[in-house]
């Protein structure tokens, strides 16, 4: 079947194509990395138990409204919006949700990018059996020395940067497309491995303990911030790069389906990674708070000690390394087809310049974990700065404009044409992105602004 008007970029190949690309664009650091430490630091059940409401009531109805916003516009998210707004007779300022998007997509690409470099740094180090036998203490210190190094850390994240850039550039069915089809399903099979030792260490009840009993005097509004912010972070939502996917996937394909696939897997992955983790940080009595160093303080211990450790560590930072890739290179995409659009450049020089930029501020990231570790502003140090601005604030207003414009500015006939849902099922995902996903963000910004 061909489409009347596919995007200038290219066109996904298949469903297929598109689902891998949108799931490694989602499942990545945010899955393995981020989610454990922050559930760590903010008292486990009760914080998890928010999250997953966050991806049922914002997640859901949000994927599919980005998808659909995309698909529909059929260009950047800057210029889809702009023309979708057009097409609704609205505000043609729409189009700054585009803007804000890809401003959001810069800032976090800058310190996930150096994120990355440290699981690229762990690969040599798994390889050269750093982690065989050694105890939690030489974990923590095998760690801390990579943390003091600007210059190892400046290698990995240039060398991230490099990678991902080569990727963008080649765009959207280039190499990425056949690697992710293999490596998703290896990493499932790899997580299921760890969570199997971790029931193996005496302390897996105490894991599940923390992970799922919720104690809601643990968390207060910041904490539900978190976990709102993290629901569009790990979805890849609210900064137009699920909507810059959507505007390279055909028109008969299933938007609704897509998307709750997409979403489980993530969130499948995510909860994996915690059952993994933090019977390790109990049985080594670890802190579980202990920050974004989590997951390179524990498992690395599972690691060394368990039955084909060595291999089963190389694979792990391989693996993280291609998810992080995975996604990155959505973080980019939005800046970058906006480039070809709009400034006559070609797509290579739009990722030379964008690339450039991006990595420049991640060097200030590593920095913030170093010599610049003194240096706060609103008690936080670069790196903190940068993720408490895009998670907690960019991407739910992202998301919340998202909402607003699919369910309140654009005709309903235009939806229900997108989404081809029976009846009852477009109702139920009307009232989802009309009133309960803006009311959600709405309540949540009140209660950190101490305002309910
Ligand atoms: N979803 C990705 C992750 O969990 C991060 C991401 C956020 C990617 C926003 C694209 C856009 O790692």
């Amino acid at each position: 079947m061909t489409d009347k008007n596919p995007s200038i970029h290219g066109q996904w190949s298949s469903r297929f194509a598109f689902i891998l690309a949108a799931t490694g664009s989602a499942v990545g650091l945010g899955n393995i990395w981020k989610f454990p430490y922050i559930t760590g630091e903010n008292g486990g059940g009760a914080f998890v138990v928010v999250y997953l409401l966050c991806i049922a009531a914002l997640g859901i109805p949000i994927m599919i409204a980005e998808i659909m916003l995309g698909r529909r516009g059929r260009q950047s998210p800057i210029n889809s919006m702009r023309s979708l707004s057009e097409e609704a007779g609205v505000d043609p300022r729409w189009h700054y949700v585009g803007w804000a998007g890809m401003i959001a997509g810069f800032l976090i690409l800058a310190y996930y990018s150096v994120i990355a470099g440290w699981s690229m740094a762990y690969i040599v180090k798994a390889f050269f059996g750093s982690f065989i036998n050694s105890d939690a203490e030489e974990i923590q210190r095998l760690f801390e020395n990579l943390m003091a190094s600007p210059v190892q850390q400046i290698f990995w994240h240039t060398a991230f940067m490099i990678i991902t850039m080569q990727l963008v550039m080649r765009g959207v069915q280039g190499g990425l497309e056949k690697a992710v089809r293999f490596l998703m399903p290896t990493l499932f099979v790899i997580l299921i491995l760890l969570v199997g030792y971790a029931m193996s260490t005496g302390a897996y009840e105490q894991g599940m303990h923390f992970l799922f009993s919720p104690d809601f005097s643990k968390i207060d509004a910041d904490a539900v911030l978190t976990a709102m912010g993290h629901a569009f972070f790990t979805l890849s939502l609210g900064m137009g790069a699920i909507m810059a996917y959507g505007s390279y996937l055909p028109n008969h394909v299933s938007i609704v389906k897509t998307t709750f696939f997409i979403a489980g897997a993530d969130t499948v992955v995510a909860l994996l990674a915690g059952i993994a983790i933090f019977p390790l940080v109990f049985a080594n009595n670890l802190e579980a708070s202990a920050g974004p160093g989590l997951i390179f303080q524990t498992l690395p211990l599972a690691f060394g000690h368990m039955s084909g450790g060595w291999l089963f560590g190389l694979l792990f930072f391989i693996l993280l390394f291609f998810a992080a890739l995975s996604s990155s290179i959505s973080l980019i995409e939005p800046a970058v087809a906006w480039l070809a659009e709009n400034k006559n450049v070609e797509r290579h020089q739009a990722c030379v310049w964008s690339g450039t930029a991006c990595w420049a501020l991640g060097v200030g990231v590593v920095f913030s974990f170093n010599i610049w570790s003194d240096i706060k502003l609103f008690d936080k140090n670069l790196f903190e700065l940068l993720d408490y601005l895009t998670a907690n604030l960019m991407l739910p207003l992202g998301g919340l404009a998202i909402a607003v414009f699919a369910g309140w500015m654009m005709k309903i006939q235009h939806a229900e044409q997108e989404l081809e849902l029976p009846a009852e099922g477009f109702q139920a995902w009307q009232f989802l992105i009309k009133y309960v996903s803006p009311a959600a963000v709405f309540l949540v910004f009140l209660h950190v602004l101490g305002v309910l």
